[in-house]
């Protein structure tokens, strides 16, 4: 299963993505704001790469952006805690630090939004970021989620630091965001 977004490719992670998803998952800001701590090598990263693969308990689709022409990984993006009773799911994502200030994380957000509204029957995605994470606040916005609130203290950042989250939400009845392209070599 793959979404084409032209200068990139959205499918199910691949074994071939280890060695960047080592990179992505060892990340400073990936460890601050978004931490996969139990990557630190090039072993637990394919376990990592291959759990995403595997969406067979229904909970979960998490997909990697890949670069359009040299197939390089991009950026990780999951639909999880997808409940398909209220058919609702939150979403959550990290962008390579090749691939960052591209515009990739609110293409790849708005397409796997879309994509569960349309194929899985969401009516509710919720994002949540922490309120000191500016960048993720524009790619929420940007993509198409309203500002709905704060939980106060709710995130424990990668240094024990607690932090306030944003919560934001996207309706499968609010108007789609008209995106720009993303600005990548491939155009
Ligand atoms: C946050 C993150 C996903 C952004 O990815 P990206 O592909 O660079 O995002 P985009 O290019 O789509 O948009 C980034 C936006 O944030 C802005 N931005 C980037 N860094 C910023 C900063 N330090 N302060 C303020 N704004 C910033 C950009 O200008 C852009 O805004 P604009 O579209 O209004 O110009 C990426 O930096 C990342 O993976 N960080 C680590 C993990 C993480 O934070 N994940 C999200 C957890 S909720």
């Amino acid at each position: 299963m793959t979404i084409d977004l032209g200068a990139m490719v959205l499918r199910r992670p691949v074994d071939d993505d280890a060695p960047d998803g080592l990179l992505l998952c060892t990340d400073p800001e990936v460890a601050q704001w978004n931490a996969v701590p139990d990557v630190v090598d090039l072993e637990s990263a394919l376990a990592w790469c291959r759990r995403g693969a595997d969406w067979s308990d229904g909970r979960h689709t998490t997909w990697h952006a890949a670069d359009g022409t040299t197939g390089r990984l991009l950026a990780n993006c999951s639909l999880y805690a997808i409940d398909p009773e209220d058919r609702t799911a939150r979403i959550g994502y990290r962008v390579a630090p090749w691939a960052r200030g591209a515009g990739v994380a609110r293409t790849v957000v708005d397409a796997v939004t879309r994509w569960g509204f349309d194929e899985l029957g969401l009516v509710r995605v919720q994002l949540d970021h922490t309120v000191a994470n500016v960048a993720s606040c524009h790619v929420a916005q940007a993509s198409g989620f309203v500002l709905e609130g704060i939980l106060r203290s709710s995130y424990v950042d990668g240094s024990g630091v607690r932090h306030d989250d944003h919560v934001h939400g996207r309706l499968v009845t609010d108007r789609a965001p008209a995106l720009p392209r993303p600005r990548m070599s491939a155009g």
